[in-house]
């Protein structure tokens, strides 16, 4: 049974303490007080699309100039954001962890890369991330950050304004080979890459301790971590501002911002 009162937090933490590998699973709540939209909150539309909409190779297939005007709308953004206390709270505690030879993983969905810039290194970010791209045809991915990807994007995407069809030799293309790339991203109807689900596999298996962070519980597979490890008799901890389906598994359930409530639960000096 989930437990929400105050006074639960230091119990968590002397369970944390001892807990040899931590394994938390990340979601776009851990990101919202960096001002990074939602996926199923308010915010969620670009011009008229749901992102579920335009994250598929359907989408791209019918247009890859919607799409990466899509995706360069949103690399805009999120170069614009900093990581926030849940993030910063999460890559102090890793540090914590490793001095005391014992492993802290995070698993995030998200991609927007606020875990990678406030210096999470043990990290596994499972959807891929919007920085990196990869090739339709040669499968080459690297990293890019280039601000516009390309200048045929240079001001579109803006979710108020359509404009005309960029022309396919004009998106982003592969410099080994040429060909168009994508964003190296799981889209809807895709399958998480094998090297990245092994590493997950063994995560789980390791792990002593599951801290599930603003995540809706609703996309598989992450959305079982929870109940998997919890059968294991893993103790399961959920912070989020709503209760989600992984909230009746948890052995705690703490309500309110990650922001507010991480820093809390993995910080050495709390007053
Ligand atoms: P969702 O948008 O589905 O859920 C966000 C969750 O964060 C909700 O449960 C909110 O209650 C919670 N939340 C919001 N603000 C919060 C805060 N400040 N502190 C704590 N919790 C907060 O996002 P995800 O669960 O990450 O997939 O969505 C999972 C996947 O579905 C995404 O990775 C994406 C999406 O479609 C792909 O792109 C493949
Ligand atoms: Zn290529």
């Amino acid at each position: 049974m989930a437990s929400t009162t105050s006074g639960k937090i230091a119990e968590f933490r002397r369970l944390l303490a001892n807990a040899r590998s931590v394994l938390v699973l990340t979601g776009a709540g851990v990101s919202a007080e960096s001002g990074v939209p939602t996926f199923r909150g308010s915010g969620g539309l670009w011009r008229q699309y749901r992102a579920t909409d335009l994250a598929t190779l359907t989408a791209f297939n019918r247009s890859p100039s919607l799409v990466w005007e899509f995706y360069h709308y949103r690399r805009e953004v999120v170069r614009t954001k900093q990581p926030n206390k849940a993030h910063i709270a999460l890559a102090e505690a890793e540090k914590r962890f490793e001095k005391e030879g014992k492993r802290f993983n995070v698993i995030t969905q998200n991609v927007d890369g606020l875990h990678r810039k406030a210096g999470s290194k043990n990290l596994i970010e499972m959807h891929g991330n919007l920085f990196v791209v990869r090739c339709t045809s040669c499968n080459f991915i690297e990293e890019n950050t280039s601000s516009p990807i390309c200048e045929s994007l240079r001001n579109r995407g803006l979710p108020d304004e359509n404009g005309p069809e960029i022309d396919e030799k004009d998106l982003p293309h592969c410099r080994k080979c040429r060909s168009l790339l994508r964003p190296h991203i799981v889209w809807f109807g895709e399958q998480i890459w094998n090297d990245v689900l092994e590493k997950i596999e063994k995560e789980i298996q390791l792990c002593d301790l599951f801290l599930v962070v603003g995540t809706s519980s609703v996309v598989y597979p992450a959305a079982g971590y929870a109940s998997l490890l919890s059968e294991r008799s893993i103790l399961v901890a959920e912070i989020n501002i709503e209760t989600t389906p992984s909230t009746s598994i948890a052995n705690y359930h703490f309500h309110g911002p990650a922001a507010q409530i991480l820093p809390q639960l993995l910080s050495t000096n709390v007053n």
